[in-house]
């Protein structure tokens, strides 16, 4: 039998190798997902597994899939996990995991296995896709039976099977890094009272030594999706490396969170999502030329629980997906571009068009037209205030 093992090239993911073959007596094929982590850990990687023990790395690139059908229809959606999170990690497991149910199949394999610990969110996120798109996969999670504690206990069980311990030092914090967002946990960040050090940060730049100069993009954005980048039509994925690129110069897209993790504990996280956050504005800002009031009101509502679902790995149920119909209906005429500046960590819009755009000077200005007649309003106002004016009545008696 055989396993596919999420393989990242790591020290955990580099020991898991051996410990699956000799606790579970299988071939492990080993998978690593391109999901813009970053080139440098894709390189020298298949020599690396195959010194492990795996009998074959598989390289998927996920790039444009990610962005195009995982984070775009969030970004569409305006998912956003209490109150800051824009679900970076979250988006990310169930691509990578549908893609390993896929490797399965193309190799033959009957399990597949994941490097997460049995105290987050990702491992309910991996097992939830697999259950989904196949419930006949054996799934193996190292993490919830080794007796591999800690670092050194890891080194020491790499030496005893020949594994070579790979030569890049463990950062100090757990790093979770896509095209989307970098997210760091642990170390002196255990401590909510601690201020993140200075040098902590990968994507973005201290907003204190960003440019005095502001810079403005503008993004253009059709029915609820970005699609170009200051005039430019680019693919989803370049899109966002190019946004990455401007708001990390900026500083933009820094935040700092105490969460509630699925599996019930708080835990303190800092993510960096500079492209995403300025996306995350453009869009939400086009809606109010675009949606009406109520529209905007049933939306949010709903985005409320759309991002709960991906937080806790939910991604393949059918009550997401449907949500996702809604957003869709409900976005087609958002359309249009907005043009954002951007200034030492801040974002501000500065201008919004769109051609279904509901806002109309002719009605708004204050300058008179013939649409609104301004003796309209009396009437509207003795019907809209009748209850408060019958409550008032019965106080006096009257
Ligand atoms: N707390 C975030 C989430 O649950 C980030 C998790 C980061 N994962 C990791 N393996 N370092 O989505
Ligand atoms: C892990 O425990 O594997 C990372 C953190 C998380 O999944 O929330």
């Amino acid at each position: 039998n055989k396993v596919v093992l999420a393989y990242s090239g790591g020290l955990d993911t580099s020991v898991i190798v051996p410990w699956l073959r000799e606790n579970y007596g299988c071939e492990v094929v080993c998978f690593t997902a391109d999901v813009g982590q970053g080139i440098k850990e894709l390189d020298g990687l298949e020599e690396k597994a195959k010194a492990s023990g795996a009998c074959q790395l598989v390289v998927k690139d996920l790039k444009e899939e990610f962005v195009r059908d995982y984070i775009f229809p969030c970004l569409r959606a305006g998912a956003v996990y209490e109150r800051k999170y824009l679900l970076g990690t979250s988006m990310a497991r169930p691509v990578i995991a549908k893609a390993m149910v896929d490797v399965a199949r193309e190799v033959g394999a009957d399990a597949v296995s994941h490097g997460c610990t049995g105290k987050g969110n990702d491992q309910v996120r991996f097992e939830l896709t697999f259950f989904a798109l196949n419930p006949e996969l054996n799934v193996v999670a190292p993490w919830r039976e080794w007796d591999i504690t800690g670092r050194e206990d890891a080194i020491e069980y790499a030496k005893k099977h020949n594994v070579p311990v790979p030569v890049t030092k463990k950062s100090i914090y757990s790093r979770d890094r896509n095209l989307w967002h970098l997210s760091h946990e642990g170390d002196i960040l255990e401590d909510p009272a601690n201020e993140p050090k200075k040098d902590m940060y990968m994507m973005s730049v201290d907003p204190e030594d960003a440019p005095d100069q502001p810079e403005y993009v503008e993004i253009g954005i059709d029915s609820g999706i970005p699609v170009s980048l200051n005039g430019k039509t680019l693919s989803p994925a370049s899109l966002l490396a190019e946004l990455n690129e401007i708001g990390g110069r900026h500083g933009i897209g820094r935040i700092d969170l105490v969460e509630n993790r699925l599996v019930g504990m708080k835990s303190r996280g800092v993510y960096e999502t500079p492209g995403g956050t300025i996306l995350f504005n453009a869009v939400r800002e086009l809606e109010t030329l675009t949606l009406d009031r109520e529209t905007i009101q049933v939306k949010d509502s709903l985005a409320l629980k759309y991002a709960e679902l991906v937080y806790a790995g939910r991604w393949f149920d059918p009550l997401r997906e449907s949500m996702d119909a809604f957003m869709e209906k409900i976005t087609e005429t958002t359309t249009g571009s907005v043009t954002l500046k951007l200034y030492k960590g801040s974002v501000s819009v500065t201008g919004r068009t769109s051609p279904y755009s509901l806002y109309r000077e002719d009605i708004s200005s204050f300058e008179s037209g013939d649409i609104y007649d301004q003796a309209d309003a009396a009437g509207f106002i003795r019907l809209y205030g009748l209850p408060m004016r019958v409550r008032a009545m019965l106080k006096k008696g009257i």
